[in-house]
């Protein structure tokens, strides 16, 4: 089977990112990260590739303050690696159309979320949490999914629950889902790349 060429597109701390990278690192995943691109030029994300000798790139206002400009950038980088997928792992920002539609069934997010719950603009990050605790939700989990030209409304691929626990705070509660993100995260991509996951139906 052929090696998938992957870009991860990540805004902050990457611990989704690394997992992907232990994965192909141990052989749980078949494909090489060829690139990791943040809108944010101090996401730690960006520390940890560049640690694995992978190429990083930082896109985001201060270079490209023109958005198109900086799809553009995007488009030209994704094809000059023959990318097969593209991995938002923690990725706050929007992809343009264009992108989306050359990528057809080739882009997965990671949503700390039960989507459809606690999804969509506005919620991110801690947010999702936050809302979560104050609806007094008994579960929370995460959500891998294609990402179509809505947010967060593309086709689901996995979910994984994690209990809500008393006494939670936004920090115990993220802590958990993260660690089921890092599982959800590493079996999506794997199953992507080995064909067990369709692409598009
Ligand atoms: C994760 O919760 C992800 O689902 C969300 O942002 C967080 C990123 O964490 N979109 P990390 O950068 O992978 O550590």
């Amino acid at each position: 089977m052929q090696i998938k060429r992957l870009a991860v597109l990540v805004s902050g701390g990457g611990s989704n990112l690394q997992a992907l990278i232990d994965a192909i690192q141990s052989g749980e995943i078949s494909a090489k990260i060829e690139l990791v691109i943040s809108n944010r030029e101090q996401a730690y994300g960006l520390t940890r590739a560049a640690q694995n000798g992978i190429a990083t790139h930082y896109l985001g206002i201060k270079n490209y303050p023109d958005s198109n400009a900086r799809a553009e950038k995007l488009n030209t980088l994704l094809a000059a690696h023959q990318i097969d997928y593209v991995v938002l792992a923690g990725y706050l920002s929007i992809l343009k159309p264009e992108t989306i539609r050359q990528y057809e069934g080739r882009i997965v997010n990671i949503h700390p979320s039960l989507i459809p719950k606690y999804c969509g603009e506005g919620f991110y990050g801690h947010h999702v949490h936050e809302a979560v605790l104050a609806n007094g939700e008994s579960e929370s989990g995460a959500t891998t999914h294609f990402v179509d030209e809505g947010v967060d409304t593309g086709k689901i691929i996995y979910q994984e629950r994690v209990p809500v626990l008393k006494g939670d705070t936004v920090e115990t509660l993220s802590a958990r889902v993260l660690t089921v993100e890092h599982q959800l995260i590493v079996r999506t991509v794997r199953d992507l790349c080995s064909g067990s996951v369709k692409t598009s139906e």
